[in-house]
């Protein structure tokens, strides 16, 4: 089989208002100095619907990509916050896009996104041409903001690739991995009407593990080592779960990328944000590889590694 798939745009998009530490500390028995320090979060977005973020994250990776929605095989909406129940919020933006496709919702929690990417990987090499891959979250409507050991953590925003079909020579997921612990869904859960409710240190203490697990898997299939890595770009949780993984694996923080800071956690959105920071700010050159790895409730991990090559 003569098949691999690329990335050949992307988008992002995230509300306009900011809620800043300090915003959080005159309704929150917390402190900027605290948030800062435990989790490398100043400020997050919040506002807007899945659909919409989604929709505007889409168009501006169709446009870079050059696709138009209607040449579409695929719609994957990577969320944990779809707007409603029933039907997929990937429908509604299927329609506000133009797409004639398959259009479904995956919820794999913060791993999302890099379920998604090797969902469409895979549908490309069934023989699909482009598949739209959005991860887009709202998870402020899910948030006790009395709850000073969650409301400090969590963001909105929305982010997408185009995926597009190419040789086996240029495919550019080079590996994965993808797991779930069900034994840990307790640490980490939101039942319907309800807020996330979450056992921090555990969630902490498990993520780090699953990191390290899940990038030491992909490169183990890929047959390479974390020293042909370039660049890290993990799902951003927590600044010192990242540092943590990151001296597990024997990679530098400086190899990288940080969007937390301003974006806190936006689950499945997380990693395409940060991917696309990294990509417009000149931090993936043509044929670097890239580990991409997501952890959530689930508890999720997953990791892919990726050639650019836009
Ligand atoms: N401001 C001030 N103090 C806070 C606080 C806040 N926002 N949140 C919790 N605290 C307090 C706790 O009540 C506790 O006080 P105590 O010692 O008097 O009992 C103290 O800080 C330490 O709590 P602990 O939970 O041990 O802190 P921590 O260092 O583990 O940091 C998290 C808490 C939530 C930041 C950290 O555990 C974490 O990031 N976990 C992973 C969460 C995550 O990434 N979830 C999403 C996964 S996709």
């Amino acid at each position: 089989m003569n098949r691999g798939s690329r990335i050949i745009g992307y988008g992002t998009a995230l509300p306009e208002r900011v809620i800043t530490n300090h915003d959080l500390a005159q309704t929150l028995d917390t402190s900027d100095t605290w948030i800062t320090e435990r989790t490398g979060i100043k400020e997050r977005r919040i506002g807007g619907t899945t659909r919409a973020l989604g929709i505007e994250a889409a168009q501006s990776a169709l446009d870079m990509a050059g696709v138009e929605a209607k040449d579409l095989d695929a719609v994957i909406l990577a969320t944990t916050t779809p707007d409603r129940v029933i039907p997929a919020t990937a429908s509604s933006i299927q329609l506000a896009l133009g797409a004639r496709c398959g259009a479904f919702d995956l919820n794999a929690a913060c791993s999302g996104f890099v379920y998604g990417l090797n969902v469409g990987h895979g549908l490309i090499l069934a023989g699909a041409e482009k598949v739209l891959l959005i991860g887009s979250e709202t998870l402020s409507r899910f948030v006790d903001w009395e709850d000073r050991s969650t409301a400090v953590l969590f963001g909105d925003g929305a982010g997408a690739v185009v995926l597009s079909a190419t040789s086996a020579e240029d495919n550019a997921l080079l590996g994965w991995a993808l797991d779930c612990k069900g034994a840990l869904e307790k640490s980490l859960y939101c039942d319907f009407g309800g807020f996330i409710h979450m056992d921090g240190r555990e969630v902490f203490r498990q993520a780090v593990r699953i990191m390290v697990a899940t990038c030491e898997h992909a490169l183990q299939e890929a047959r390479l080592s974390i020293e042909d890595v370039d660049l890290v770009i993990p799902h951003q949780a927590n600044t010192r779960i990242i540092q943590s993984a990151c001296d597990k694996l024997g990679v530098s923080e400086d190899r990288t990328v940080q969007v937390l800071s301003w974006t806190g956690n936006t689950s499945s959105a997380s990693i395409p944000l940060a991917l696309a920071d990294a990509a417009s700010n000149g931090r993936l050159a043509g044929g670097d590889i890239a580990l991409l790895v997501g952890f959530g409730a689930g508890m999720t991990s997953g990791s892919a590694l990726l050639r650019w090559d836009l």
